[in-house]
């Protein structure tokens, strides 16, 4: 079994992609919301790229049974229902629902990756989980880190630096891992006993600090909240095995 990731949120080249299952990571915060709203029961998630795509995809609904959510600048977008903090996305809004997400990386990032062979949306949330559903597989693996705005993210690297120590725990030597895999990996070994130390360090971090959100930081480093790993595919998350 063999990880790569992919440290630079382009496109990844095809031949990648066909043979590997990938894991989009967005930490801060869309696939923190998409793996929360789908642990307190939300139907399923439309990722989409603009807000017009967006008004687009939940018109074709019947009326209540869609939320918009998501963000502009770390803020809800006006018109929709949700913005792009976990803590939003609790049972009582989103139990049955169906959410059309627009944001900036995250939603962005499941297009690029459609090609693979199992996507899944990851996160500190339920990386256990995922840890244990990529050596399930056994296929080689592509990580994709969602980026910031076209950038390396130093948050959503960490994270897959862990989900790489939890499969090397896991298949040990039988595990081979790319010079970038070692770099996300190393990562995890500096900030992995103090994750919200590393967001505080990172650009999206101090964005969110600045904008008041400084508990989703918190928030989302907390690890196992769920077993769930949502799976993207044809265009749509859904719970593993729905
Ligand atoms: C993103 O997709 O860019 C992030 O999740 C944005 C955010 O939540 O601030």
């Amino acid at each position: 079994m063999r990880i790569d990731i992919q440290l630079i949120p382009i496109p990844p080249d095809p031949k990648l992609l066909s043979s590997r299952a990938v894991v989009v990571v967005d930490v801060l915060r869309a696939t923190s919301a998409m793996v929360h709203a789908i642990s307190e029961g939300a139907l399923e998630i439309l990722p989409v790229t603009t807000v017009k795509k967006a008004f687009e995809a939940a018109g074709t609904f019947p009326p209540g049974t869609t939320l918009l959510g998501g963000e502009e600048e770390t803020q809800r977008i006006e018109g929709f229902d949700l913005g792009n903090s976990p803590k939003e996305y609790i049972a009582e809004r989103v139990k049955d629902k169906r959410l059309v997400m627009k944001t900036t990386n995250g939603t962005q990032a499941f297009g690029l990756v459609s090609s693979g062979l199992e996507i899944m949306a990851g996160s500190f949330f339920n990386i256990n989980a995922t840890a244990e559903r990529c050596m399930e597989l056994g296929t080689d693996l592509l990580l994709f880190p969602s980026g910031d705005e076209g950038n390396f993210s130093l948050e959503d690297t960490l994270c897959a630096g862990m989900l790489i120590d939890l499969i090397l725990r896991g298949k040990g030597n039988q595990l081979e891992l790319s010079d970038a895999s070692h770099c996300a990996h190393t990562l995890y070994l500096r900030f992995g006993d103090n994750l919200v130390e590393a967001f505080r360090l990172s650009r999206h971090g101090k964005e969110l600090i600045r904008f008041g959100l400084e508990d989703d930081l918190r928030y989302c480093a907390q690890v196992d909240l769920t077993r769930i790993v949502p799976i993207y595919r044809r265009g749509v998350i859904r719970r593993f095995g729905r």
